[in-house]
């Protein structure tokens, strides 16, 4: 009988998810495995939901944004029988191994399945914002910087004809990393990051400076950073635990008291989910394909409980539990550059 990978995509969905599933699929071919694809994340796993991923299915899907697979922030520690579903399905398929694509918290199930049932599961590091630790990048990210820059130098030109100031929110609730990105590849003249507080007077001061000179300024917000001063509204938590941040609203706020500090007209976007789809970049869907392809490998292996990381050019197996131990946030060394350039 031969022998069978899944693989499943769980978290918010990113451009390269699609390159790597076809990555693990045109591996495991040649290793002599077929692949089924499980649909919806660890819901699927939960509820035995997996399809056929033949090589005809992953033919065309290297540039294509989104998951083939569907995706869910399903987290099976917290549904009553959860593990235990995912134990039954994992046999009920008769799988050789699972590859699971996600971030933290994906990758975090991942770890804790292996690590308390010894399950076959290997791995990829997925996320737009960048902030798993043990890996130098992550798939999805690139791809969401470039849409980021491209809809900064957009406000840039509105800005400048209408003598504004504009702020532009990206996503990256935790870590600031396509805000930092964006604000120096756009050339931005003020950046608030969730690392540490926004200071209302340097950045009015700084603003202010910047349109004197430019008859525009803008600033680049990531999605929940903290305003001295100000009392910030509530938050909801998903499955995991972590901030849903849609109603946060950081670029208004922002631009308020923009306003009302500089007496500039200001005005502000989110271009939200817009980040994470469309096509994969060059840069994505060559890491996509380079981590599903080493995935397969892996699995082939029987190197359970990794995960893949690039690591300078390689792509190379860390532990899962290591991997996810803690998130990657924009280092210090990376603030002083900013603050260099800003
Ligand atoms: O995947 C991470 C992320 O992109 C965060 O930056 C953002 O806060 C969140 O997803 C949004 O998730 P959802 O798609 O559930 O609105």
């Amino acid at each position: 009988m031969t022998k069978r990978i899944a693989i499943l995509t769980g978290g918010g969905d990113c451009p390269g998810l699609n390159p790597a599933i076809r990555g693990v699929v045109l591996k495991a071919a040649k290793l002599g495995y077929e692949c089924v694809g499980i649909q919806e994340g660890w819901k699927g796993m939960i509820d035995a939901a997996a399809v056929p991923l033949s090589l005809h299915d992953v033919k065309e899907i290297v540039g294509k944004g989104g998951t083939i697979l569907g995706t869910s922030r399903t987290n099976p520690y917290k549904k009553e029988g959860g593990v235990a579903s995912v134990l039954e399905t994992f046999k009920k398929l008769g799988l050789h191994a699972l590859v699971a694509m996600g971030g933290e918290d994906t990758l975090g199930v991942a770890a804790k399945l292996f690590k308390e049932h010894k399950v076959n599961v290997v791995g990829v590091p997925k996320t737009m914002d960048n902030d798993l630790d043990a890996t130098d990048y992550t798939f999805g990210f690139d791809t969401a910087a470039t849409i980021a820059v491209d809809a900064a130098e957009r406000l840039i030109d509105t800005g400048r004809s209408h003598r504004r100031i504009m702020v532009l929110e990206v996503m990256g609730r935790h870590a600031g990393w396509v805000a930092l990105y964006t604000a120096i590849g756009a050339g931005a003249d003020y950046l608030c990051l969730p690392e540490r507080p926004v200071d209302v007077k340097d950045m009015a001061a700084k603003l202010k400076a910047a349109h004197a000179k430019n008859n525009v300024a803008l600033v680049v917000a990531s999605e929940a950073v903290d305003i001295t001063g100000e009392q910030a509204p509530k938050e909801q938590l998903d499955a995991f635990g972590h901030m849903i941040l849609k109603a946060r609203g950081v670029a208004e706020r922002l631009s308020k008291i923009i306003e009302a500090e500089t007496k500039i007209e200001t005005r502000s976007a989110v271009i939200g989910h817009i980040q994470r789809g469309g096509g994969p970049t060059l840069f994505d869907r060559i890491l996509g394909t380079r981590v599903g392809v080493k995935a397969a490998e892996l699995a082939h292996e029987g190197k359970f409980g990794h995960m893949v990381a690039l690591k300078g050019d390689a792509v190379v197996p860390v532990s899962l539990e290591a991997a996810t131990a803690k998130l990657k946030t924009v280092t210090p060394e990376w603030l002083k550059l900013s603050d260099d350039l800003l």
